[in-house]
This record gives structure tokens, C-alpha cells and sequence, in this order.
């Protein structure tokens, strides 16, 4: 294995505790690289020999962004729809169906494609992990093809064949939820780590959401659910109640909704750009910090509802628009990532994790926030190499 010295660092953000406050930053800081992971981070003055040096010339290095909710296995586009939004028409789950019937028409050449078009995009702008759902097959061979698709990207993949009732099964949903649960999770559970589902009007309902969540518990997948993203529901009580790892959208919340997060330790994945492209009330973020709620940051791009596949994106929203501070905003898409995907080896900088990172062309992370829209990524390292 050869060693890589990271060197000329103004700023890293370790999010290891042992470099104090909340991110561990390091200002005039080097990193060493050790084969896949990272083997010491510290002052510059303090670096240890390695077999290769660089000089990064005083720009920040982050870690990699754990983005722990995205939809990228379809094919088509809506943009007509978000025009439409911008103009008075509000988001509606039904439009899932358009994107439906276009990713039924398409090969899987063309699936592959665009998933890789878009990692690529994701890798651009510094996220190192991924997590990506099915839910525009919704058919048992369909939603087999999406995962088996998606498994060549990333180990973080997630049946989502509860995304919403497909046209077929307009008349009998319970048809759905029995198709769901039955041969289709026999058929994607091989490709699967996750079991997700959308909770909310217009999509499942909290019985048949507990009955899609526990058959894939039952089958060994872990749980995600889509909560609250369209209203007050019973999804985040459903995630709590069945030890999901994740509440993602949280945008509409009850008092009792905050306090089952908090207590259940069920992390809440805030999803800005989601509400920035349907034209809707952000998170209250400030709200679940305070009373304690783990939060995860991620792009949720998708063709529908949001389609940015970028974390800096995220973090300017969630700094300007929810009320996060750029120190919480990065660990949530960092540290929070990882916490919603129950990763231990990613979303920090620890001597020991896996080495994903960012390089930014800036003297600090805050960065990310100040100056949106500005591609500050120049580097990014997944398992100790360059992408
Ligand atoms: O996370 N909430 C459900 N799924 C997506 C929307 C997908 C779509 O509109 O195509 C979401 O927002
Ligand atoms: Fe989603």
C-alpha cells in the first residue's frame, strides 16, 4: 500500500471529536492517506513522512458528502412539471406515474447510463456516498431491474416499491401493498440493503406503510420512510415505531412528531432542494436541532419533485433558508449522511475511515454557504483515490 500526505490544508473538517468543537477542524492542517483509508490527520508542522506529497496550496478539505437519499434509476424528465409549479400548479405525489411509464419503456443500457450520468454529477461536486431507491418500475421485474442497477453504484440501495399505487392497481391498492410485500420483495430483496415507503395522502397510508416496512424487516432490509413531506401524517410516529433508521422530508411536524424523532433516535433527513423546487415550506431544521434530533442533509434528486443532485446546494439552503448554522449544515451532510445509513466508515475523517473526501478551492467550508452555486469542489477522493 502506498501512503498519500495531504499537505498546505487551511482548513480540514475531520468531524473527528478528539479535534474538538463541532466539526474537529484543523486550520493549517495535513491529512495522510493509507491505501482506502485515512491514516493521520493533523498540523501541517506535525505531518508524519509518506511515500507522496501534495501541496494543496491552502484550500479546504471536507469530508466526502453521504448523500442518504436520492431516486436516480429512471428515465425522462418533468420539466415541463416544475415549470408548471413555478407558475401556481402544486406538487402532487401522481406525478411519480409519468416518470413510471417512461422508466418501464427504457433499456437497461439507458437506465445505466443516466444513473452514471448523474453519480458522476454527484462525485463533481464532492458526494462520496450515495444512497439510491427504486420506485419508478413498480412492476416485480421493473423494480428487480432498478436495484440490480442501482447495486452497481452503491451498496446504500433501497426498495422502494411502495413509492406510490401504480395505474394498473388503481382499483385495488391492497392488491399493491400484497404485491409489494410478496413477490416483488422476493425479487429485490437480493439487491437491496433498505425498505422504504411514501407516506402520505395521495401515496400509502400508516397500515399498509407497517405492513411494507415490516416485510422487508422481516426479510433482513433496514427501514427509511418518506414522512410528512405533504402534510401532518403518521409517518415519523410509523418510523419510530418500527426502528427505521431515517424520517425523511419532515416538513410538517407535530410537537409529538419532534418529540418521537428525538427519543427514538431516528435520524430526520431534511431535503431542501424539495422544497425549493416545488415551491414549498422548508423544514423547520432549528426546531429539531433543539430538541436534540440527529439530521441528515440530502439531495433527494429525483425527476419529479427536485432535480439537483448537489450537496452544496443543500447546505446554502439549509443555512439560509432553515435556519441551520454552516458548521450543522455540513456535519448533517456529512456525519448526518452517514448516520441515516447506519455507516460508521464514512462521513468523517478519523483515522480508520475510508477516505472520501473533497477538496474545495477555498480557504474554508463556510464556503459552501457563502458563495452558492460557485463549483468549489476541485478534487474528490473516494477510498483514497481521485474520482
Ligand atoms: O422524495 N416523495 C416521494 N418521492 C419523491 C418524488 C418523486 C417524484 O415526484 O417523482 C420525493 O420527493
Ligand atoms: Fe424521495
Amino acid at each position: 500500500m502506498t501512503s498519500l500526505l495531504l499537505t498546505g490544508i487551511s482548513s480540514l473538517v475531520t468531524n473527528d471529536p478528539t479535534h474538538g468543537g463541532p466539526l474537529g477542524e484543523l486550520h493549517d492542517a495535513a491529512l495522510v492517506i493509507d491505501g482506502s483509508t485515512v491514516a493521520w490527520t493533523g498540523r501541517r508542522t506535525a505531518a508524519p513522512a509518506a511515500d507522496a506529497a501534495v501541496d494543496l496550496g491552502g484550500r479546504a478539505v471536507i469530508p466526502g458528502f453521504v448523500d442518504s437519499h436520492s431516486h436516480l434509476v429512471f428515465a425522462g424528465d418533468r420539466a415541463e412539471e416544475f415549470a408548471a409549479r413555478m407558475t401556481g400548479t402544486p406538487y402532487s405525489a401522481g406525478g411519480i406515474r409519468t416518470t413510471v411509464a417512461a422508466t418501464r419503456e427504457a433499456t437497461d443500457e439507458q437506465l445505466t447510463a443516466n444513473v452514471a450520468r448523474l453519480v458522476t454529477e454527484m462525485r463533481r461536486q464532492g458526494t462520496t456516498t450515495v444512497e439510491i431507491k427504486s420506485g419508478y418500475g413498480l412492476t416485480v421485474a421493473d423494480e428487480a431491474r432498478a436495484l440490480r442497477i442501482a447495486r452497481q453504484f452503491t451498496d446504500d440501495t433501497t426498495y422502494l416499491g411502495a413509492h406510490v399505487v401504480p395505474a394498473d392497481y388503481a382499483d385495488d391498492p391492497e392488491g399493491y401493498v400484497a404485491l409489494v410485500t410478496g413477490p416483488m420483495l422476493d425479487a429485490a430483496a437480493e439487491h437491496s440493503t433498505w425498505v422504504d415507503v411514501f407516506v402520505e395522502r395521495g401515496a400509502f397510508d400508516a397500515d399498509q406503510g407497517r405492513a411494507i416496512l415490516r416485510a422487508g424487516l422481516a426479510r433482513g432490509l433496514q427501514a427509511r420512510v418518506h414522512a410528512n413531506q405533504l402534510g401532518e401524517g403518521p409517518g415519523v410516529q410509523l418510523a419510530a415505531e418500527v426502528g427505521a433508521a431515517s424520517a425523511d422530508h419532515c416538513t410538517y411536524l407535530t410537537d409529538a412528531d419532534v418529540d418521537a424523532l428525538a427519543s427514538s433516535g431516528v435520524v430526520a433527513g431534511l431535503l431542501p432542494a424539495i422544497e425549493f423546487s416545488t415551491r414549498s415550506p422548508y423544514p423547520d431544521a432549528r426546531r429539531l436541532l433543539d430538541a436534540g434530533v440527529t439530521v441528515a442533509l440530502a439531495t433527494d434528486c429525483n425527476p419529479g419533485s427536485g432535480y439537483s443532485s448537489s450537496m452544496p446546494f443543500c447546505i446554502a439552503l439549509a443555512v439560509r433558508e432553515m435556519r441551520m448554522t454552516p458548521a450543522e449544515a455540513l456535519w448533517s451532510a456529512t456525519a448526518g449522511g452517514a448516520a441515516s445509513l447506519r455507516r460508521t466508515d464514512v462521513g468523517h475523517l478519523t483515522p480508520g475511515a475510508r477516505a472520501d473526501l473533497a477538496v474545495l478551492d477555498a480557504p474554508s467550508y463556510l464556503h459552501l454557504a457563502y458563495r452558492p452555486a460557485v463549483p468549489l469542489v476541485t478534487q474528490t477522493f473516494i477510498a483514497g483515490r481521485p474520482v
